[in-house]
């Protein structure tokens, strides 16, 4: 009751911001201002809704921003308008396909042929699907997409984030989007068989679960990111509820109405895109990993996305099974 008072009212928790901060607000301290302007991002999702602003934002503070995207054309349009208000913003765009295992293996090889530094790497693409898809990988889509894709990228970019954290003396950090739907999953609907391959699809549960992933990852990542001493930090953010294009397979009478009388429970994209600005470049979360945010603030996940021997079987059986996807021995 009292979060929820403090959300509707928009009162700042501990780090000055709350839910009605917007991504702009967030970035105006001067101190991460100046040394934005010497960053590299990565932002997945960044030609729809939350990655958007994301990428805009970053760009205005002087960050390089690097968008993987699906469609480049759209991905192009975008880039054009950055570049109107934001004239000596340097964006780079490449091609991928975050449901196809060959297709993130492509982006990596490519981006890193590009010898540039990796500060920043936002996993923030995402989708919802009512109806059950598989991959060309045969891996069921939203698992395929909002998990598996994120976690090969993550797995062949850390080295080149970790190297350019020790050279330059800035910690990089790692960001994935997931959501507060993460907690509705109980601990016998979350086995890996039913991840890749679920029976009697459920598209809220399966984006539920892709979402719990997506805080496992962080959990057991920031451990093994803290066992070799980098200096690259893992986090997790649930972004707000946002109209988006994550519901547009979902448009209709019922879901506008529902939107529409939801509608001051709602963010703006731009107060949707503040808490992962905020973990990206606040001076504040300078050391701060394996954690979930929500509202610029510190939050609490569900007790099974924090049950650590959970995190750990996850994340063996998710590399199992890339790298025999790709056929590669496990790193
Ligand atoms: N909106 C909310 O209320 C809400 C709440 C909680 C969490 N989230 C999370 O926030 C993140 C951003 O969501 P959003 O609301 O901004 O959604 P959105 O407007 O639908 O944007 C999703 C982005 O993901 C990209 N994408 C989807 N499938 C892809 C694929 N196979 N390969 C590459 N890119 C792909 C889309 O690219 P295309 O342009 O090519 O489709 C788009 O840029 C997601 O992780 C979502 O789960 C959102």
């Amino acid at each position: 009751m009292k979060e929820t008072l403090r959300y509707l009212a928009g009162i700042a928790g501990p780090s000055g911001y709350g839910s009605n901060s917007t991504a702009e607000q967030v970035t105006e301290d001067s101190s991460c201002c100046v040394s934005s302007s010497r960053l590299t991002a990565i932002i997945t999702g960044a030609t729809s809704g939350i990655g958007v602003e994301t990428a805009r934002v970053l760009a205005k503070r002087g960050a390089r921003v690097v968008i993987p995207a699906r469609d480049l054309r759209r991905a192009a349009e975008l880039k054009e308008e950055i570049q109107k208000e934001s004239p000596h913003a340097e964006i780079i765009l490449l091609e991928i396909d975050l449901s196809s295992l060959t297709s993130v293996k492509r982006f990596c090889t490519e981006f890193l042929s590009l010898e540039l530094p990796l500060n920043i790497l936002i996993n923030n693409a995402g989708i919802f699907s009512q109806n059950l898809e598989f991959s060309e990988d045969k891996i069921e889509m939203t698992f395929a997409t909002n998990y598996l894709g994120h976690f090969l990228l993550t797995e062949m970019l850390v080295d080149k984030m970790v190297e350019t954290a020790d050279k330059t003396g800035i910690q990089g950090r790692i960001i994935n989007v997931t959501s507060v739907i993460h907690s509705w999953v109980k601990r016998d609907e979350f086995s890996f068989n039913q991840l890749l391959n679920p029976n009697n699809y459920n598209g809220t549960l399966s984006y539920a679960r892709s979402k719990l992933a997506n805080i496992l990852h962080v959990k057991e990542m920031s451990r093994h990111l803290k066992a070799r001493n980098a200096r690259v930090t893992i986090n997790a953010v649930h972004p707000g509820i946002v109209k988006t294009g994550i519901i547009r397979a979902h448009k209709g009478f019922i879901t506008d109405s529902l939107y529409f009388i939801a509608s001051k429970l709602l963010k703006s994209t731009s107060q949707g895109a503040s808490t992962t600005c905020y973990v990206a470049l606040s001076p504040q979360l300078e050391g701060v990993t394996g954690k979930y945010f929500e509202d610029c603030n510190e939050s609490n996940c569900s007790s099974l996305a924090n049950d650590e021997s959970e995190a750990q079987k996850l994340l063996q059986r998710t590399r199992a099974l890339i790298y025999k996807q790709l056929g590669q021995p496990a790193a």
